[in-house]
């Protein structure tokens, strides 16, 4: 057991927890519904989304320490640095600095969540660590707070804190729920490689700019919201919409064939997942989804497939 933290000199806000390390699970995210709205003076595109959770997960422990440290296990354990420009640090630094205790934790983090894949996995390692940081410390914050802190390290984690479906707007930071009925199943085909997020919504200015895709995009998403109070798998595939897809296949038109592939094998519907390359496609139901995903597996378009279902909670400690 690490050696037990000592509050700043002077600090009188919220004590440590008593014990033990905390142990975070926390899901990807999919967008049923992208719609993009024009770029922003702050250089943020206004988003019109409808996030939901799915069952692809990173799991974070945190532990007492003397100093803040990261050490990474699984997906992109080689590539993913562990100094501040990983979000799960950055998470930490900004809660102990809300709460005024000094940042001292280990976080070890086993990852399975591909990276730069349209899936979030940054962001749900951050809100991983607001959540197993806020635990470890005692900081005692509620969910809201959460979220506000979550604002501040990216657009989509403020909704890995609930997880579940929801509403986001804003640049994907404003929270509505949603009313969604029964579990989804999903298979997710992984690309080799990321593709970063920035470079594709310049992207996809590029393409509005040029004419080659309409500005206004697929607009308010009132026939996805329908499609999910009834539990009707054939609805859903017909009302998910992504305005990222056009730019994410400029830039990366070998995904064409995955979702192709995807849907030659029987998918009820095929769309970029976020801003890709991951490439997502809805099932009937959980066998439906283990032969689809069997049969993709063999057309060699993806570096892996997986499936998936949602919604799931998001980030929440585990025994
Ligand atoms: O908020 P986050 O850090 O995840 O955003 C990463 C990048 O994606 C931003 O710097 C911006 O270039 C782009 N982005 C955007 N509009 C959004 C969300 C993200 O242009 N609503």
């Amino acid at each position: 057991m690490s050696e037990a933290v000592e509050p700043a000199a002077g600090y009188d806000g919220p004590r440590l927890a008593a014990s033990g390390s905390v142990r975070v699970r926390v899901p990807a995210k999919i967008n049923l519904h992208l719609g993009v709205g024009p770029r922003r003076p702050d250089g943020f595109h206004e988003l019109t989304t409808v996030y939901q959770a799915i069952s692809l997960y990173d799991e974070l422990t945190a532990d007492r320490a003397d100093r803040l440290e990261l050490v990474v296990e699984g997906e992109g354990a080689d590539v993913l640095p562990t100094d501040e420009n990983n979000l799960a640090v950055r998470a930490a630094v900004l809660l102990a600095d809300h709460l005024g205790v000094p940042p001292r934790v280990r976080l070890h983090l086993r990852k399975q969540i591909p990276l730069a894949g349209g899936l979030a996995g940054g962001s749900a390692d951050a809100a991983a660590a607001l959540v197993a940081c806020d635990a470890l410390w005692d900081g005692g914050l509620d969910r809201n707070e959460l979220a506000t802190l979550a604002a501040d390290l990216g657009s989509d984690v403020p909704f890995l804190v609930p997880g579940g479906t929801a509403l986001g707007t804003g640049r994907g930071e404003v929270l509505s729920p949603v009313l969604a009925v029964g579990t989804w199943h999903w298979v997710v085909a992984v690309a080799d490689g990321g593709l970063s997020t920035p470079t594709v919504y310049a992207k996809l200015d590029a393409l509005r700019d040029a004419g080659t895709v309409p500005a206004e995009g697929v607009g308010a998403p009132d026939e996805l919201l329908a499609a999910l109070r009834q539990h009707d798998p054939r609805v859903l595939a017909a009302a998910l919409a992504n305005d990222m897809q056009a730019a994410a296949l400029a830039l990366r038109p070998t995904l064409a064939r995955t979702l192709d592939a995807g849907l030659a094998e029987g998918a009820l519907a095929a769309l970029v997942s976020g801003s890709g390359p991951s490439c997502l496609f809805l099932a009937a139901d959980a066998d439906h989804a283990a032969s689809v995903a069997a049969r993709l597996t063999t057309h060699g378009v993806c570096r892996t497939v997986r499936t998936a279902h949602g919604p799931v909670p998001g980030a929440r400690t585990t025994p």
